[in-house]
């Protein structure tokens, strides 16, 4: 048997496109994550496209346009508190829901997920 990356699983390019549209659409409806996203997300959908791709094992398109994420440090300039990050991982997971993405392999995905978007917490006062 032999067992594909995330990338590969859930069905490539097109899954992953549809996920950062359908994930962006929830972040901008958020009333605590939209504040501190541009109001238009054309741009850092595009990124954000290219970094799930090869973050799943897909191409490594991300590294290949802007080099090393370095993401704990891209997103210093933005308060992300643990409650900008529980918002983050719901509009994920309802995006995950939206483009009907299931099983092991959605959860894994979350999983991993669910520990960067905690890594990225960089604000721990006044939460809003
Ligand atoms: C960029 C917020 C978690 C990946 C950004 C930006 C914001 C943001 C405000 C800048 C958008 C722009 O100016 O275009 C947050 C918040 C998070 C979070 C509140 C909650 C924990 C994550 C996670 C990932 C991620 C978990 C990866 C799985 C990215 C990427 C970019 C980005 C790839 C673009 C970086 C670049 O400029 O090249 N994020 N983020 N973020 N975020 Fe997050």
């Amino acid at each position: 048997e032999i067992i594909g990356n995330p990338y590969d699983m859930i069905g490539g390019a097109p899954t992953v496109a549809r996920l950062v549209d359908v994930f962006y659409d929830y972040v901008q409806q958020d009333p605590h994550l939209s504040p501190i996203f541009p109001d238009d997300l054309t741009e850092t959908k595009a990124k954000q496209y290219k970094f799930l791709t090869q973050f799943l094992g897909g191409p490594t398109l991300y590294n290949d346009e802007y080099g090393h994420p370095m993401l704990r440090a891209r997103h210093m300039p933005f308060p992300i508190t643990p409650k900008r990050a529980e918002a983050w991982l719901s509009c994920m997971n309802a995006a995950m829901d939206t483009i009907g993405l299931e099983g092991h392999v959605r959860h894994a995905i979350f999983e991993r997920l669910t520990l960067t978007a905690h890594h990225m917490v960089n604000r721990w006062e006044n939460e809003n």
